[in-house]
This record gives C-alpha cells, sequence and structure tokens, in this order.
C-alpha cells in the first residue's frame, strides 16, 4: 500500500465521531503557488459569456440546484438511503462545502449531481436546465462543463498512462483539436496553469509525489474548459505541508477561470477558507446550510454545534471553551423510521424529533436547520 493510501485511511480512521483536527491551513501566509502557476491559461471568457446569455441564463440562476434529491442502494438487508431529499444550492463562482462524518452520503450526492450515478428521485438543475430530462447533445455539454477531481490522485489516475496522456484523454476522447500539435500545447498551457513543470510531461503518475500527482488530475479536470467541479475531499490524501498549496492553487483557478465548486471535506477548518456556503450532512440529510460565516459563528443544529466544537482553538481567549464528544450509536441508513436520524446522539432528543421527517427551516436570511428545537 503507498504512503499515501496509508495516510487516507488514516485521516478516515479519525473521522468517527470528530470534525478532523489534522489540518490547519494558514491561508494568509502560505506561498501563493497558484497565482504564479496561472500565468499560462488561455480561457475565451468572452465567448463563454456570450453563450450564458443566448441560453437565457440570468445572473441569479445558480448553477446547480437539487430539489428533494435522493440515491437509495439495494443491499441484501434493504434500501440504503445513502442520499435521502437533498436540497441545495450552489451559485456560480462560488463553493459550497460538503461536510459530515464518513458515509453521510457526500460523495454520493456529489456523483448523481454529476449523473455519475442515476437518481432515485427527485431533481437536478445545471443553470436551470434538469439534467435528468436533457437531450443527447445537451448532456454531451453538461459531462464537458461539469468534472471531478477526485481523493486520492494515485488511485484515480491510469498507471500506465504519462502526465502528458493523461491530460490529453479528455481533448482526444471530446475531439477538441483537429492536430496533434495544437492538442500538445493545450497540454503545456494546462500544465502550466495548475504549476507543473514542462520537463514533467512523459512522466507516469509513480514518479510524482503527492501534489504534483493532484496538480495532474486538476489538470485533466480543467483541460475541457468546465464551469462547475465536485471536489471530492481534493486535499486528505496529501502531506499537510501540500495541501495548502493546492487549496490555494484551486481558488486561484476559481477566480480566474469562474469555477463553481462543490468542495467535499471532513476537514472543518478547511472547508471555513474554502467556501461562500457549507451544507452539513447527517445520514443522507442535509440537516443545516448557511452561508460559511455564519455557521461558523451561529451553527444552529446540535450536530453543527458538536462537529465545530471539535476543531482545536489556537486562540487562547476561546480555550476552555467546551467540547461536544458525540456519543450514542450512529442509526443505520437502511430502511430509516421516519425522524431526526441524529437523535440517538443528540442530548436535547425528545418525542417531538420522532416519527416524522424534519425538514428544513430558514432561521436567518440563508439560514437553514432542520432540527424540531430551532
Ligand atoms: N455502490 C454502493 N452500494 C451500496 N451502498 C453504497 C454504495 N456507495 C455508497 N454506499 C453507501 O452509501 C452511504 C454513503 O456513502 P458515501 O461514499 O457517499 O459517503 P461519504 O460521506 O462520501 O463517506 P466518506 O467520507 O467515507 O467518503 C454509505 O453508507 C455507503 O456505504
Ligand atoms: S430534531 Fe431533536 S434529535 Fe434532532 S437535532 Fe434537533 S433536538 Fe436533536
Ligand atoms: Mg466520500
Amino acid at each position: 500500500m503507498s504512503m499515501e493510501a496509508q495516510a487516507n485511511m488514516g485521516t478516515q480512521a479519525n473521522m468517527g465521531t470528530q470534525a478532523n483536527m489534522g489540518t490547519q491551513v494558514n491561508m494568509g501566509t502560505q506561498a501563493n503557488m497558484g497565482a504564479k502557476a496561472n500565468m499560462g491559461t488561455q480561457v475565451n471568457m468572452g465567448a463563454k459569456m456570450d453563450m450564458d446569455s443566448k441560453a437565457g441564463i440570468d445572473a441569479h440562476t445558480p448553477m446547480i440546484r437539487t430539489v428533494n434529491l435522493k440515491k437509495h442502494f439495494s443491499t441484501p438487508k434493504g434500501q440504503l438511503h445513502a442520499v435521502d431529499g437533498v436540497d441545495l444550492e450552489i451559485k456560480t463562482g462560488q463553493t459550497l462545502g460538503v461536510v459530515g462524518e464518513s458515509g453521510c452520503g457526500k460523495s454520493t450526492l456529489g456523483r448523481v449531481i454529476l449523473r455519475l450515478l442515476d437518481a432515485t428521485d427527485g431533481s437536478v438543475y445545471f443553470e436551470g436546465k434538469d439534467i435528468f430530462r436533457m437531450s443527447g447533445h445537451e448532456m454531451g455539454e453538461f459531462r464537458r462543463q461539469s468534472q471531478i477531481i477526485f481523493q486520492d490522485p494515485y488511485a484515480s489516475l491510469n498507471p500506465r498512462l504519462s502526465v502528458s496522456e493523461i491530460i490529453m484523454e479528455p481533448l482526444i476522447v471530446n475531439k477538441v483539436y483537429k492536430s496533434r500539435h495544437d492538442m500538445e500545447q493545450a497540454v503545456y498551457r494546462m500544465m502550466k496553469t495548475v504549476g507543473l513543470a514542462a520537463r514533467l510531461i512523459n512522466m507516469y503518475p509513480h514518479e510524482l509525489d503527492g501534489g504534483r500527482r493532484q496538480r495532474v488530475g486538476i489538470a485533466r479536470a480543467l483541460v475541457l474548459n468546465p464551469k462547475f467541479i465536485v471536489c471530492d475531499e481534493p486535499v486528505s490524501a496529501l502531506d499537510v505541508s501540500i495541501q495548502a498549496q493546492i487549496l490555494n492553487l484551486l481558488m486561484d483557478l476559481q477566480e480566474e477561470l469562474n469555477l463553481t465548486y462543490m468542495f467535499i471535506t471532513h476537514d472543518m477548518s478547511v472547508v471555513r477558507h474554502i467556501s461562500n456556503e457549507i451544507a452539513v450532512m447527517y445520514l443522507g440529510k442535509c440537516v443545516e446550510r448557511s452561508p460559511a460565516k455564519r455557521l461558523f459563528e451561529n451553527p444552529m443544529h446540535p450536530y453543527t454545534k458538536a462537529l465545530l466544537s471539535a476543531i482545536p482553538v489556537p486562540n487562547l481567549s476561546r480555550r476552555g471553551k467546551e467540547r461536544q464528544l458525540l456519543t450514542g450509536e450512529i442509526s443505520s441508513p437502511i430502511e430509516p423510521e421516519p425522524g431526526c436520524r441524529f437523535a440517538p446522539r443528540c442530548a436535547q432528543a425528545g418525542p417531538e424529533c420522532l416519527g416524522r421527517d424534519i425538514p428544513l427551516g430558514e432561521c436567518e436570511p440563508g439560514h437553514f436547520v432542520a432540527c424540531a428545537h430551532v
């Protein structure tokens, strides 16, 4: 097993009951690798904007909207409700952070939104268009414009392909360029964009360190000039020192290319820095959704409070604030009973929390909570 795979398993093992305490990203003091790397990007933003206005997309249409989205898996024990009625929006050019413990449905949600998995019920709208009702041509465009960056670049890159071949593959599949020379130039530009030295072009994934491998994964995701990217734990498998570089790169690319991200992570410190809004998931449900700043200032759902209380606090004045350890059994996602799924672990649980599903309600502008006591 590779070092990174081991590190990755270590991170996940920590997440049973707490937020990941491992990553402290000081975004202010890290070298800004991404800004330097971006010099080579060639994106025809004018053409993109023109397309958008022709498609009738106004400034208020979110890039992504889900309505009552569900994904259930058939298992020998019954239907496993991995995603169970999720409503969310991701505004164009912004980042929605999605957090929650292992198994709460974050990756499944991302894959259903990208239509890599079929939904059981509900809708996903991409710039106002229902992705489950798209024509073949529209679906092709959606596939090009929406991409994914995976957690473990080593596992997600084909070990038999060189850097050049990996980045070129989407261009070949989508027949973007007629000449090989143009395609190679595009690969060089993309490598420069993500901060990969040109001398690495013929190397294979096993010859690169984790940070460079993830840069290859990012280059592959960006080469078709997408609008929307699901980043599924893109830094969890990397050394802490490399994580900040990759996060900075992703943020710089977002600004430069007006990208929209759904950023999945266990790590509350990371999500705070990178997100405009945050959705907290618990056993297939979104239990709280809010602008990032407000979530940290004023968490309302007992589960969110417990997650945030587990973040290490460098500030002495906040030391001594009670850390809420989550106890009690996690209920099963298989054929769950109606009622709050967090109840077995919630100190405030009462009869009013059981027997009925508790929908998200708006507690302050843009801040939604699913709790009988809020
Ligand atoms: N193909 C599948 N068949 C059956 N169950 C599945 C399948 N894929 C995921 N699940 C289950 O769906 C639930 C959600 O899984 P998912 O991978 O989306 O969680 P996650 O929040 O991404 O977890 P992690 O943080 O560990 O990546 C889990 O209970 C998982 O076991
Ligand atoms: S609904 Fe009840 S059990 Fe669920 S989080 Fe709120 S108080 Fe706790
Ligand atoms: Mg996952």
